[in-house]
Formats: structure tokens, sequence, C-alpha cells
């Protein structure tokens, strides 16, 4: 099946998206689609550890998501710390870490245990990093390290020391940006990190991305120049 495959992007970020609307067409509650797009999950880490991608950041809540119905919320939440306590395991047999990256307040006291519970036992992982956002947004981790710099007294910045102030400096940017249902936009997510990252959108509900669905997105990533704004050499 995996034919050709090079030029493996080092991180590639996901905004998963389409879960209610997967559901509705089936006639289901949305938290069907938030269940069966944790399947897509599990499909996706697997599949990403495999080809050698090194990181891979999934946004899985986001600081606007608050405003669902609470129901909406409850579920994911409880969806959540269930799939994290339960998938540990899987986590470290597959050697992947687990990390976690957000805002802290406003999550429910189970769903913290559950993020620090996971963060520990995947710790020593080294095969591949996958990194959670949660009650993240690209401009409240902008404002988060505008803060902490004033705070430590710096009254002028480089891009390069801005960095170091962000929620996970270690994370490389990502290469490779996969949103899918069909919507074409950024959302808020990584907005300082995605400068230069390529990006891929197919119009496959989140339930069904699968591990063709992944290939494709790097097959479509393997064509790609990338400049960085310079010219690069015939
Ligand atoms: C977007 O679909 C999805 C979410 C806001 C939640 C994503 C959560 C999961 C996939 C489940 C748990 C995640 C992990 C990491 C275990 P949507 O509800 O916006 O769909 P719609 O646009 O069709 O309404």
């Amino acid at each position: 099946m995996i034919e050709n495959l090079y030029k493996i992007p080092n991180h590639v970020a996901i905004i998963m998206d389409g879960n209610g609307r997967w559901a509705k067409r089936r006639g289901l509650q949305r938290i069907e689609g938030h269940r069966e797009g944790t399947k897509a999950v599990e499909r996706t880490i697997k599949f990403a550890r495999n080809v050698g991608i090194k990181y891979l950041t999934l946004f899985a809540f986001s600081t606007e998501n608050w405003q669902r119905p609470p129901e909406e919320v409850n579920a994911i939440m409880s969806l959540l710390v269930e799939y994290i306590n339960q998938k540990i395991p899987l986590l470290i047999e597959n050697d992947v870490r687990l990390l976690f990256m957000g805002r802290k307040e406003k999550l429910w006291d189970s769903v913290l245990k559950a993020m620090e519970k996971g963060e520990n036992e995947t710790a020593r992982c080294k095969s591949m990093t996958t990194i959670i956002t949660l009650n993240y947004s690209g401009r409240a981790e902008i404002v988060d390290t505008v803060n902490k710099i004033l705070k430590s007294g710096k009254k002028e910045i480089t891009e390069e020391e801005f960095k170091k102030f962000m929620y996970r400096p270690e994370i490389p940017e990502p290469d490779l940006l996969i949103r899918t249902s069909g919507e074409k936009r950024i959302s808020n997510f990584l907005l300082w990190q995605l400068a230069y990252t390529e990006l891929y959108f197919t119009d496959t509900l989140w339930p069904d991305f699968d591990e063709d669905e992944f290939l494709k997105a790097l097959y479509d990533y393997q064509s790609r120049e990338r400049r960085f704004g310079k010219v690069l050499d015939e």
C-alpha cells in the first residue's frame, strides 16, 4: 500500500473537523460523531508512528469550544478522560509519548489528572510524540507568551527569544497541516507555528479519515516545494 513514500514530514498537525456532520448524516447524536472520531485518532497515531512521523499535533478542544451546548462540552470532556486513561497502555506499547498543550484553567480535575497521568506514564516513549491541544487557541498562546515575557522584565525581544516563552518551545514547527471536512480555515490553531507550514484540506469527515486519506495528504506534501521565503537553486 505504501509505495513511493519519501520526504516524510517531521511534524504533522491536524484539525479534526466534521464529527458533528458525520453523526447528523446518520441520524445520530453529535457525541456519537466524537466517539467515532476517537477511532480515527487511534488509527492516525498508529499510522503516523509507523511511517516515521516524529510529532503529531491534534486539535481536540479550542478555547472557543466552551461555547457549545453544555451537554456536548461535558460529553467531549468525559470522552477525553475515558480515552486518555484507556489508551495509555497502547501508547506505551507503540512507544508514543503523549503531551498536552493549552490553558489549564476551566478544565475539569478529572481531565487534568488524566493529562498528568498520560504525560507521566509515556514520558520515556521515543518513537513519536503526540501533542493534544486542549482548551487551546493560537491567539491565547500568543497572549500568554507576551504576558510571560512582560513578567520576565524584558523590554525588547527577538523572534527566537519569543519562541522560548511559548507553551512548548522544544517542539519543532509543523511541516504539514491537515484539516478534514472541507473547511478551509486555520480557526485559531497554531498561529505562530504555522507560518511556513504546508496546508492540506480534504472533504473527508474526521471519523472517516483513515490510512488511505493520510497517505493522500503525504503524497501531496511530497510534491510541494518549500522555499521558506527564499529562492531555491536550479
Ligand atoms: C470537530 O468536529 C471535533 C471536535 C471539536 C472535537 C474533537 C474531538 C475528538 C475527535 C474526540 C477526542 C479526541 C481525542 C484526542 C481523544 P465538529 O464537532 O466541529 O464537527 P462539525 O463541524 O461537523 O459540527
